[in-house]
């Protein structure tokens, strides 16, 4: 190549890579923590104890960590999720993105959550949307609606 045709080539690169970057599907002003899983029975919660109204129909719902708890404010929230990274590579769906609404307080769950301590814990169904349904926790970015 003439020196000249490198320079435009090189002119491109950041181009390039701005339009890489900005088709990845990310989430503006996310936050990132740690999503654990948790599994039937679901109920009662923290939030709506017995109520099976407080269940989406897609099933994509979550308990809240202390991080995110507030005193029982976050009852109801909804969240947008996605897996960034995880221990085992492959694990993670980075394209999908799901919206979980919060109906329980991940320290007194009915069933217990396959990690102490993360972010939020999501229904076996929410978990299994952006990761190895099989994987114990996953690193995630996640937003408030
Ligand atoms: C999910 O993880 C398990 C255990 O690490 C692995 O055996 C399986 O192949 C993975 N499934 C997919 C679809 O990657």
């Amino acid at each position: 190549m003439k020196p000249s045709s490198i320079r435009t080539s090189l002119l491109f690169l950041p181009l390039l890579a701005f339009l890489l970057l900005a088709t990845q599907p990310r989430l503006s002003r996310a936050d990132v923590g740690t999503a654990a899983q948790y599994s039937p029975p679901y109920t009662p919660t923290a939030c709506f104890g017995n109520d099976p109204s407080q269940f989406p129909s897609s099933n994509l719902f979550a308990a809240a960590g202390e991080g995110i708890w507030d005193n029982g404010a976050s009852c109801g929230r909804q969240y947008l999720v996605r897996c960034i990274s995880a221990s085992v590579s492959g694990t993670c769906i980075p394209s999908q993105t799901i919206q979980v609404r919060i109906v329980d307080r991940a320290q007194t769950s009915s069933s217990r959550p396959s990690r102490d301590g993360a972010t939020i814990i999501l229904s076996t169904t929410a978990f299994g949307t952006i990761a190895n349904a099989s994987a114990v926790a996953v690193n995630v970015e996640y937003q408030q609606v």
